[in-house]
């Protein structure tokens, strides 16, 4: 009997240590996530504070702090990278200009300074004071874009030869000293203007595709003829003296070349007439010409100083000269209907 009662109370203790324990774990088991739900929310603050920390120091923040808008600065995102908009908060602050600027389609990040540097004449002033000046963003911007806020023939370099029919050359890209391509070839005497013994030369590419849209000109009804290809410096230079003696230098800089700074240097630029109009004042007026400016880019050439694009190119309309740049790229400058010297900046230097 005894051993039965025995045998019940070492039960019940054992049972009660048992639910202790249970217990004794439960609140273990609080106080665990208790912890884990402090530290998830002291992370949390951390991180925010951390987070607020490293805005507070951005550019970002620092451009809103200027007054910029959060649209503005949306903008400045998609078109600067971070130094250039430490740049823009720390060295240029709050400018009334810059956001027409970097609206603009053609905006280069690395010309903001020259742009900002522009005088801007507001549209009702210019039209009070009928100043010769600038007043739309875009059109600084191309200004810059070309170099042409600049002399001619100042802040020169020598042009990436790189880019082989893609290169530029114009009064501030010039090509290698004595530059002389060593594919130039003959175009025959049928498709080019002078006697049967002299010679215009292009480079074999260039020439190649002249066949093709001399052909396809000639079918439509056109013969083309060409009237000067390849000049060496020494040729250019005889032009361009020639121009410079008779009538100054404003006048020879508006239509030629100064020596290395030629596209017919290149041997990839063709002045091309018809036939029937080899006269350059009235080549413009030709369907030849129409003909010209719907199709040549088809087979790899451009138009190079079109009409009402002077400030741009730096020289008179030249209805006849035509540049090879290759038959991928003269559709994509085609298409873009900017100046060769404006695509170059956008799309090819920067
Ligand atoms: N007439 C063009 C601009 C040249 O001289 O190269
Ligand atoms: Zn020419």
């Amino acid at each position: 009997m005894s051993s039965f009662f025995y045998y019940v109370i070492m039960k019940l203790m054992i049972d009660m240590r048992k639910k202790k324990k249970k217990l004794r774990l439960k609140s273990s088991v609080k106080l665990f996530l208790v912890l884990v739900v402090f530290l998830f929310i002291g992370c949390n603050i951390a991180k925010v504070t951390y987070d607020d920390y490293l805005y507070k120091k951005s550019s970002d923040y620092a451009i809103l702090q200027l007054g910029y808008s959060v649209d503005d600065l949306k903008l400045i995102d998609s078109k600067l990278n971070d130094e250039q908009k430490w740049h823009i908060a720390k060295d240029i602050g709050n400018n009334e200009f810059i956001m027409n600027f970097i609206k603009c389609d053609y905006f280069i990040a690395k010309n903001l300074d020259a742009y900002l540097k522009q005088t801007v004449t507001k549209e009702e002033d210019f039209w009070h004071y009928k100043k010769p000046d600038y007043y739309k963003y875009d059109e600084l911007v191309a200004k810059v874009n070309t170099k042409t806020d600049n002399e001619y023939y100042t802040e020169t370099v020598e042009t990436n030869m790189d880019l082989g029919s893609a290169i530029l050359v114009n009064k501030y890209y010039y090509l290698p000293e004595e530059y002389e391509p060593d594919d130039l070839v003959d175009i025959e005497w049928k498709y080019r203007f002078g006697n049967k013994n002299d010679h215009i030369k292009v480079r074999q590419e260039t020439y190649e595709h002249f066949l093709d849209m001399w052909n396809a000109a000639n079918e439509a009804g056109y013969y083309l003829m060409a009237y000067s290809g390849y000049r060496s410096t020494e040729h250019q230079k005889r032009i361009y003296n020639e121009y410079l003696n008779k009538n100054g230098v404003s006048y020879a800089d508006s239509i030629a070349a100064r020596p290395g700074h030629s596209e017919h240097s290149t041997g990839l630029a063709l002045d091309i007439y018809s036939k029937t109009c080899s006269q350059a004042s009235l080549f413009k007026d030709t369907k030849a010409y129409q003909w010209l400016l719907n199709n040549s880019y088809k087979y790899g050439f451009i138009l190079r100083y079109p009409e009402g694009k002077s400030k741009l190119t730096g020289y008179n309309f030249e209805s006849w000269h035509y540049r090879y740049v290759g038959v991928e790229l003269a559709e994509k400058v085609y298409n873009s209907g900017l100046t060769y010297d404006e695509y170059y900046a956008f799309y090819l230097e920067k």
